[in-house]
């Protein structure tokens, strides 16, 4: 669960927040509750009453704000305590911490850190639900490891070929043909042709194989994979393909990876084809391969994670496969370096400011 707290991750989908109905969640080891007033609008808070620490969750939503279901206790958005039963006087410290939250790309957002820096413009493009371009559907899936083994099986293609030799059953390319890696500023961003390939597991006309993934920090991943006649690959020297180029095939994946604690990991996913490349039931299939396939991931990670808690120590050997997880792992290293510079040169500014405010009284 080695993630700064300064990031959005995503805490549901937008789908599953109902008006009226507190939904309980877990980010880095914080519990949270999550609300949808009468407008629709979106609240955030610590999953505990300041008065005897029961779970807002099971409270009651009232219009905005949210009672707690045990004593009373009213909460508005903000996290101020506006009614205690009984009680004429509110203490100041009756309050919850309340978190920013936002929704975008039919997720809904939470920002775990600093409120001062919770940036929406971060949050990189995406595809919703609603794309009038796709038809995508939604999944979660819950995998009892901690998010860092997640991460790393989505930057390693190579598992394709083997664990999902039955479900993507797309050969052995992905092992074998590596992706070209591009540096973004939060990221990497993996290009990667497949020449030859066949179009699909009972189409063996032959294409050329197109897949553009970002992944981002701290675990948000796009991914627009198409084919193209043979050929393609070599006319374009390996570049990326126009999306003005017609092809075949062409999906869209968004996914997410949310760490709750440090063994259990959210993992949210939607995909399926452009418009013009299927249909609503394509979509259907698509997300059906994608649960069997992400659950043979789930399998693994989890048993992976429970070797790796026989013995901590026990050291594992790198590979030339592994160059992604490396380097993403490195980048995240240094930005999250760059991240305690600034916040230890803000404090320092932070400690002077109240000397120099008394010296001046
Ligand atoms: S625990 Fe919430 S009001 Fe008592
Ligand atoms: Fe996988």
């Amino acid at each position: 669960m080695n993630t700064s707290p300064n990031n959005w991750y995503v805490a549901s989908w937008s789908k599953d927040l109902a008006v009226g109905e507190p939904l309980a969640m877990q980010v880095l080891g914080r519990p949270l509750v999550l609300w949808r007033g009468p407008k629709g609008e979106v609240s955030a808070l610590d999953d505990r009453c300041v008065h005897r620490l029961a779970p807002l969750s099971r409270g009651r939503c009232e219009g905005a704000n949210l009672r707690c279901r045990y004593h009373g206790m009213v909460f508005a958005p903000g996290g101020e305590v506006v009614e205690i039963p009984g009680q004429d006087e509110i203490p100041a410290r009756a309050r919850a911490r309340a978190y920013p939250v936002l929704e975008r790309h039919s997720w809904i957002w939470i920002w775990m850190g600093d409120p001062a820096r919770a940036d929406p413009d971060r949050i990189p493009a995406m595809v919703g639900l609603d794309d009038e371009n796709y038809y995508l559907g939604a999944g979660t899936l819950d995998f009892a490891a901690d998010a860092q083994l997640v991460r790393d099986n989505l930057l390693d293609f190579s598992h394709i070929s083997y664990l999902h030799a039955d479900s993507f059953a797309l050969g052995d390319a992905y092992a074998k043909v590596p992706p070209r890696i591009v540096e973004l500023p939060d990221g990497l961003q993996y290009q990667r042709w497949l020449e030859n390939q066949e179009l699909m597991p009972g189409n063996s006309m032959l294409v050329d194989q197109w897949s553009n993934y970002s992944f981002r920090a701290p675990g948000i991943i796009t991914m627009a994979t198409g084919a193209y006649p043979l050929g393609t690959a070599r006319a374009l020297d390996l570049g990326a393909p126009d999306p003005s180029l017609p092809g075949m095939n062409i999906t869209f994946t968004n996914q997410a990876i949310t760490p709750m604690s440090d063994r259990s990991t959210r993992y949210f996913f939607s995909w399926g084809p452009r418009r013009d490349c299927g249909t609503p039931e394509l979509a259907e299939q698509m997300m059906a391969l994608a649960y069997r396939a992400f659950t043979e991931d789930k399998e693994m990670v989890e048993a992976q994670q429970r070797m790796i808690d026989l013995d901590p120590s026990f050291p594992m050997l790198g590979t030339h496969s592994d160059v992604g997880v490396f380097r993403f792992n490195a980048r995240l290293r240094e930005i999250e370096a760059a991240e305690a510079a600034r916040e230890a040169a803000e404090g320092c500014a932070r400690v002077h400011l109240p000397v120099h405010a008394g010296a001046a009284e």
